[in-house]
């Protein structure tokens, strides 16, 4: 089908544009290594649903030619989209609205200088030294632990004695280091090693315990995957342009924030490349409560977990959909189940509103890049790539491109449990959850 600027095509014809879509190869980046995708700083802490940076390069590579390129993410979870941007010497903005994404983003995009960072990171590990017992592994009784106010219950619930007092000291002395960057630097190896120390269930995304877990010792966990870090770093400090190097932070302005509220003037950004949250599948909230209680970041945790589109905990009243298809796949779901059709019409509606912040913020001739897969929950496909289609052209975009994806399987994020949509452990689901994907992408004119 032809599309022409500015041109709104009806609901049917998106659907049908969707139809004879075939998938294409290229961006499915097959050949792809895990020592490929977690390249640079992008292997510093697990994050789900992530990006490849693959994808974003390649992009990136079809969509910009200047420069002084502008790249914004307004859900940019783990960054791959904004260290991408910074590799290329772009500058890069977003939001998002997990506190702890904010904390590893940071750190992921801003290159260290790799003899400081040793000289820091040895200083750091002698200062651990000191607190352990000659000639054992555990650590001395007399140091206070930092076991963050209120939280001791939590904390109780997922750690041991042994891990839990170990981890208070290792924190203690992250806390004394006077450098911001190098502080945070420890805080996302310390929060990446939480759940590997703690009897979170392996192989889960959801909070469950596993009370026979063998969990991983603190200190050691920490001092391995800081070398791995600083292996990371060292190659991202030799990609990043110098001229970014030295000031990342005249080119790095993100925020935590609702990904509605952009920190950028109007006609301002050249590509947008962002993967939203599924309706009802993580709540990044829960997923990241290890990290939350340890850092004392969410005083509320309900309150915290309604700003999470795609959650259950969010609701409208009187707001229409603009989007038919969305309607339509709202009212399907209203005769299975009234609760989840109001939290599939609020992501909907959340998401319009991001598709017109996204289209403020774009320079005439910028476009944004939505990746999107669907699925199916409770007997109703739910179509949010063709919701999206539709939804971006209501914001003043012209539909652009649709590209269809194979997600090789050995990428393959998860499976989904059909009855409750969560995202649950391979061999427990019972519907495939994204064998294909799609880049929906629109122009503003
Ligand atoms: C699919 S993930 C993005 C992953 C990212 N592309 C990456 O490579 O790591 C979706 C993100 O949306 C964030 N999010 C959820 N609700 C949000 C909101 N209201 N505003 C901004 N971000 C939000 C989640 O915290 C999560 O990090």
């Amino acid at each position: 089908m032809e599309m022409t600027e500015g041109q709104i095509i009806s609901p049917m014809e998106t659907l049908h544009s969707f139809d004879a879509k075939e998938t294409n190869r290229i961006w499915s980046f097959a050949e792809c290594k895990p020592s490929d995708t977690a390249k640079w700083t992008h292997g510093y802490h697990r994050y789900p649903a992530k990006f490849i940076p693959q994808l974003v390069e390649k992009l990136i590579d079809e969509y910009i030619s200047n420069e002084n390129a502008h790249i914004n993410d307004p859900f940019y979870g783990s960054g791959t989209t904004i260290v991408t941007a910074i590799s290329r010497g772009f500058k890069a903005s977003g939001t998002d609205i997990n506190k702890i994404a904010y904390l590893i983003t940071k750190v992921k995009s801003t290159p260290i200088n790799p003899i400081y960072l040793d000289k820091k990171v040895k200083q750091f590990l002698s200062n651990l030294e000191t607190l352990k017992h000659p000639n054992t592994s555990l650590f001395e009784e007399n140091i206070e632990p930092l076991v963050p106010k209120g939280q001791l219950e939590r904390i109780n619930y997922w750690f041991s004695e042994e891990n839990k007092s170990e981890l208070g000291k290792i924190l203690r002395v992250i806390y004394n280091e006077e450098d911001e960057l190098i502080r945070d630097f420890f805080l996302v190896a310390f929060s990446h090693i939480l759940k590997n120390c703690s009897i979170w269930l392996q192989g889960s995304t959801k909070p469950t315990r596993d009370l026979k877990k063998k969990t991983s010792r603190p200190y050691e966990a920490l001092r391995r995957h800081i070398r791995r870090m600083q292996n990371g770093n060292k190659i991202f400090y030799g990609v990043v342009p110098p001229k970014i190097r030295d000031n990342t932070n005249d080119y790095l302005n993100i925020n935590t924030a609702d990904a509605k509220c952009q920190p950028v003037p109007d006609d301002n950004v050249d590509l947008i490349i962002s993967s939203s949250p599924y309706v009802t599948s993580y709540e990044y909230a829960d997923l990241h409560q290890l990290s939350t209680i340890w850092f004392g970041l969410a005083k509320d945790l309900n309150e915290y977990k309604r700003q999470f589109i795609g959650t259950s905990y969010k609701k409208y009243e009187n707001m229409e959909l603009r989007s038919k298809i969305a309607v339509d796949i709202v009212n399907k779901m209203f005769k299975k189940s009234k609760k989840m059709a109001k939290e599939i019409e609020a992501f909907f509606i959340d998401m319009e509103g991001v598709f017109d912040e996204s289209f403020r913020i774009l320079k005439p001739g910028g476009r944004c890049c939505y990746v999107i897969g669907n699925t199916k929950l409770k007997g109703v496909e739910i179509l949010n790539a063709e919701v999206f289609a539709e939804s971006l052209q209501y914001s003043g975009f012209t539909l652009d491109r649709i590209i269809k994806r194979e997600i090789p399987s050995k990428i393959l994020p998860q499976k989904r449990d059909e009855r409750t949509g969560r995202f649950a452990s391979n061999d427990k689901a019972n519907s495939e959850a994204y064998p294909v994907e799609y880049i929906v992408i629109g122009l503003k004119g």
